[in-house]
């Protein structure tokens, strides 16, 4: 049996994805199927439905079958953390841009009823239930949109080469144009908006006042990364996205797909169909996907 959490606030999308499924709370589903899903913040493995008599009783179970435990409580809260309390801590460092990636395997546990738990000692993240928190930079990036690009770069291990050339579209205040210029990269930045005044005055920082829409490839030239996280209708991205593919002058993408409204599965479907590409929710993404294509480092 596979466990599912959802995103917070994201939990009919995961539903709409989980085939086979039963739901334990508003976040977790059981299905006795490993599925794909974009929507799960973390997937539970080979889990467990354990009877137990006491607090005691829960905390041997779960010390018998691993080391490090997460507990998501959605019920019995009490119960559940007197249990929690008395499994070893981990203490996770909250994790630095392009950092290593903890390897260890972190289990995820919850209460059901008073006298049963569901356990899985391996989940498909090292992050207790998959969230990842980094070591912020409060200082010098001019928004927190930064994080959804250093949660993707680090995840994905992978990185623009000093040296190499990225446009960064509707980039505005100048967060991803800040991560992408301290990684060596020069950087061509458009926005109808300015970059906020001490990221515009960096080095390696081309700013262009346009509409990202008015921008064709033939005027722009060869690239090495297109990155967006222009606020538009996905099929308007997606429009974007094949105009580049058509013109091979770019090989590698990071996009934000934003939703207004409804989740746009179609437009999602279609940018599935991209070959060798895929579709994350990163921890930082709100009602919102990226969609990668990394096909050269
Ligand atoms: C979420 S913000 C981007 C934040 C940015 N990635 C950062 O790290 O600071 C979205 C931006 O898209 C820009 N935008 C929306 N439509 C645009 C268009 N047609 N062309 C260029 N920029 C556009 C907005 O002006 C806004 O600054």
């Amino acid at each position: 049996m596979f466990a599912y959490l959802a995103f917070e606030n994201f939990s009919d999308e995961l539903a709409t994805e989980l085939k086979n499924k039963k739901a334990i709370s508003d976040r977790l589903f059981v299905s006795e199927t490993l599925q794909k899903c974009i929507w799960a913040q973390v997937i539970w493995y080979d889990c467990e439905i354990l009877e137990i008599e006491s607090v005691g009783d829960a905390v041997k179970a779960l010390k018998a079958r691993g080391k490090w435990w997460a507990l998501y409580s959605f019920d019995h809260h009490r119960r559940a953390q007197l249990v929690q309390d008395q499994l070893p801590k981990y203490k996770m460092p909250p994790m630095k841009f392009l950092g290593e990636v903890p390897t260890q395997p972190m289990g995820a546990w919850t209460m059901i009823e008073k006298n049963k738990i569901l356990v899985a000692a391996k989940t498909s993240s090292p992050f207790p239930l998959g969230e990842i928190h980094f070591d912020e930079d409060k200082e010098t990036p001019p928004s927190r949109a930064y994080l959804k690009l250093w949660e993707a770069l680090t995840v994905e291990k992978t990185l623009p080469a000093k040296g190499s050339l990225c446009m960064d579209l509707g980039s505005c205040p100048g967060g991803w144009t800040w991560v992408l210029q301290q990684a060596g990269a020069r950087v061509i930045s458009v926005d109808k908006a300015p970059l906020d005044p001490k990221i515009a005055r960096l080095p390696n920082i081309e700013y262009r006042k346009k509409d990202a829409f008015a921008l064709k490839p033939e005027e722009i030239g060869p690239i090495d990364w297109l990155f967006s996280d222009i606020i538009c209708y996905p099929p308007r991205l997606l429009e974007l996205v094949q105009e580049w593919r058509a013109s091979g002058l770019c090989k590698n993408f990071v996009c934000t797909i934003k939703f207004q409204g409804e989740t746009d599965w179609d437009t999602m479907a279609k940018f599935l169909e991209i070959p060798g590409s895929r579709i994350v929710h990163l921890f930082a993404n709100k009602h919102e996907v990226t969609w990668i294509l990394t096909q050269s480092a």
